[in-house]
Formats: C-alpha cells, sequence, structure tokens
C-alpha cells in the first residue's frame, strides 16, 4: 500500500485549517449575540451549554430552566450570570452562609461557577404575578422612589426600572422574583445574616425597611416584568 505523505499532510492542514475558520466563527457569533459566551473578570468565559450539563443537580430546587419548584427558593432563569457566580463564590467561601448552598457549591470550580450562570443567564426569565393586594401601590413607590423621608434610596437606581438590575456590575434582577424569597433575603440583610452585598450597599437599605415595607416590595417584584 502506497501512502501519499505530503499530499496527506496538506489535506489535513486544509481540514485543520477549515476547522480553525469555522470554529472562529463560532466564538465570533458568540460574543455578537451574547448568548453562549459570558467572560468573566478574571478572564474565565461560561460556557452555557456545558452549564446546562451541570445545572442537572440543581433542577430539584432551581428547576431544570430556572424556574424555582418552591417559592422559598429563588428562581434563577435570566439572572445575570456575573452575579449567579458571584453567589456561587460567595456561597463556597462562606461569605454567604446557606448550609445548603455550601453544599452544592463546594464542589464548584470557578469554569463550573461561570458556566451555570452563562446557562442560567441564557433562560427566558419568568414572569410571575402579583396578589391583587392594597400595598401593591405602596411596594411599586418605594420600587420608583424610595422614601425620602426615611432615607430609603429608589431600588430602581440599582436594580432598574423594569428590576432587569446590572448585569456588568453583578446587580441582581429582581423582576418576577418569588416573593417569599425576597421577603427572606431581605429579612437577612436587614438582620446582618447575609453580608455579601459590596460596601453593604444592600444592609444600608434593608435596616431602614419594616415589615410592612417588604412584604409590600416583594410582591410587587413577584408581579414585575
Ligand atoms: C436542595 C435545594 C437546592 C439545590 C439542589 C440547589 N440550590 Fe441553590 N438555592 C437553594 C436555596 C434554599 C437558596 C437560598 C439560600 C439563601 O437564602 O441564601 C439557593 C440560592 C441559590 C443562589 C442565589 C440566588 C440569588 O438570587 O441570590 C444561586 C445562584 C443558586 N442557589 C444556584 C444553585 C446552583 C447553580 C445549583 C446546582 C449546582 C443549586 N443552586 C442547587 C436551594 C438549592
Ligand atoms: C446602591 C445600589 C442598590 C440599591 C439602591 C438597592 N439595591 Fe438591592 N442589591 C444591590 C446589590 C449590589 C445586590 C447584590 C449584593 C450581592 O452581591 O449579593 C442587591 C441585592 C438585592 C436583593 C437580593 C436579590 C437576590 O436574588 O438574592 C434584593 C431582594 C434587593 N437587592 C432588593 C432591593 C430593594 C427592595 C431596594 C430598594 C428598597 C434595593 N434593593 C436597593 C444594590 C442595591
Amino acid at each position: 500500500m502506497h501512502i501519499n505523505t505530503p499530499n496527506l499532510h496538506a489535506a489535513r492542514q486544509r481540514g485543520f485549517l477549515n476547522n480553525m475558520i469555522i470554529a472562529m466563527l463560532l466564538a465570533g457569533a458568540g460574543v455578537l449575540f451574547g448568548t453562549t459566551a459570558f467572560a468573566a473578570d478574571d478572564g474565565i468565559v461560561g460556557d452555557a451549554a456545558a452549564g446546562e450539563a451541570k445545572a442537572a443537580v440543581c433542577a430539584a430546587c432551581h428547576g431544570i430552566d430556572g424556574e424555582a419548584l418552591q417559592a422559598e427558593f429563588p428562581n434563577l432563569a435570566g439572572q445575570g450570570a456575573g452575579y449567579i457566580a458571584k453567589q456561587l463564590a460567595d456561597y463556597k467561601s462562606g461569605e454567604r452562609e446557606n448550609a445548603i448552598m455550601l453544599g452544592m457549591a463546594a464542589q464548584l470550580s470557578e469554569q463550573d461557577m461561570a458556566d451555570l450562570g452563562a446557562y442560567f443567564e441564557s433562560q427566558p426569565a419568568i414572569k410571575g404575578i402579583a396578589e391583587d393586594r392594597q400595598d401593591l401601590k405602596l411596594g411599586e413607590s418605594i420600587y420608583r422612589g424610595g422614601i425620602t423621608d426615611a432615607k430609603i434610596p429608589a431600588c430602581m437606581a440599582c436594580h432598574g426600572p423594569s428590576g432587569e438590575g446590572n448585569p456588568a456590575a453583578k446587580w441582581p434582577a429582581l423582576a418576577g422574583q418569588n416573593s417569599a424569597y425576597i421577603t427572606e433575603t431581605l429579612n437577612h440583610f436587614r438582620s446582618q445574616a447575609r453580608a455579601n452585598d459590596p460596601n453593604e450597599m444592600m444592609r444600608n437599605v434593608a435596616r431602614r425597611l419594616g415589615d410592612d415595607e417588604i412584604a409590600a416590595i416583594a410582591n410587587f417584584l413577584q408581579g414585575l416584568n
């Protein structure tokens, strides 16, 4: 049998070049559409497809598409990838204390966290419904305008007019989030049980909120979209 080595080599190189071009085009498309790749500060790029496989263990509580199975668990669908990765790192380091999530995050690498973030961010955000209650207007007015006398800033200044958050700054989206989870986590900021907010940004806000105001905001946010 005769093998024509130079030609085979040339054919391999052509194949290699074609694959390179395809890979570059795909990478370019990922950047353009912003759905498949997410670059963390330290240059780690999240891969949504890899994240989907890794999210199987999260499904029991957060749902396979990021829609939580219980109101006490947060929805993750559509949440910013950088915020998700930060929370996972905070659970792992103990900066955000929660026994369940410590157990989940302890095994994750930075790459896993970025991949999981990219996957859940790529899922369509949940559209929740607010309860038709008297305090809905109070919740909306605090969200949009704060309470000047109590030195409570408008939540929307950081979390966005439609509750979309600020993904680049890792400030979370709140629209459609479960009101039971929002109530609990605001209570935790208020009591300092949750203390992983940079510069005490949220503790400074939450310590000025009363129970009725927290309930009103949480209900309003669940219906915001
Ligand atoms: C057994 C249930 C359970 C499982 C499984 C689970 N979680 Fe959680 N998760 C929770 C609970 C409960 C909280 C809220 C904890 C708290 O109050 O800090 C949470 C919070 C989070 C948060 C913070 C969300 C926010 O809005 O701040 C992220 C991110 C998260 N989980 C990601 C994951 C990922 C990724 C997996 C899979 C690797 C996972 N979770 C598996 C129950 C679970
Ligand atoms: C100065 C900016 C700023 C303002 C104003 C602000 N927040 Fe936040 N908020 C943040 C940041 C940053 C975080 C995330 C902290 C972290 O990294 O865990 C956060 C987190 C939250 C969370 C937790 C979300 C989750 O998924 O766990 C809730 C709920 C929340 N804010 C509600 C509010 C409400 C309600 C108001 C108005 C009364 C408000 N915030 C005003 C910056 C702000």
